[in-house]
């Protein structure tokens, strides 16, 4: 697998924010994988690491033209325009971020953390931007846990019901403030990579 390819075809086919998403879910799961790891939680027949962090990388690379209406049912067709493929385990783990257009819901770990993940990078952005500095550096967990439980106009778009579910024992069984933690750090390290 070669990472570059696939970041190149991201990067040329959406807008910058939704680039800039998508490399932030990378990164997060990316780091739900180590605490998974690290922690012993990780079950058996979990995709790899680089599968999980692919499928971040790509998975809105079809929220784009004619395969907009459709997102993320056409992954396949967009990659192969870069002469780019995935296997199926991918397909369907990309697939699991949106049950309510692809009819998969979340079972793997993997399909947990990019359903849970994907409007949270939203809000951990939308913190960072409150700051003077817009700097991702200086957000707490603290905050992003006070405007996600306390705040619910701020950052609308979370769908905050869908990262919870990362406390569902038989998901992640990721306490929120732990889940909130593990992706700000994960994206704090790819700061200067997202404008952040
Ligand atoms: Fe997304």
């Amino acid at each position: 697998m070669d990472r570059q390819k696939y970041l190149e075809a991201v990067k040329s086919s959406l807008e910058q924010n939704i680039y800039y998403h998508s490399l932030a879910l990378e990164a997060c799961m990316g780091g739900i994988y180590d605490y998974l790891k690290n922690n012993n939680l990780l079950k058996p027949n979990e995709l790899t690491k680089e599968d999980w962090q692919l499928a971040g990388l790509i998975h809105d690379i079809d929220y784009v033209g004619e395969f907009k209406e459709f997102h993320p049912n056409k992954t396949k067709e967009a990659l192969a325009k870069f002469n780019l493929e995935v296997d199926n385990q991918l397909i369907d783990l990309i697939k699991s971020h949106s049950p309510k257009s692809t009819g998969v819901n979340p079972q793997s770990q993997a399909q947990w953390s990019i359903f849970c993940t994907d409007s949270l990078t939203g809000l951990i952005v939308a913190v960072a931007l409150v700051y003077p500095s817009k700097k991702l550096a200086d957000v707490k967990v603290s905050s992003v846990l006070k405007r996600f439980l306390k705040e619910p106009k701020f950052a609308a778009g979370t769908r905050r019901e869908e990262v919870k579910m990362c406390e569902k024992p038989e998901g992640l069984n990721i306490p929120l403030e732990k889940f909130i933690e593990i992706c700000l750090t994960s994206m704090q390290s790819i700061a200067s990579e997202i404008g952040l």
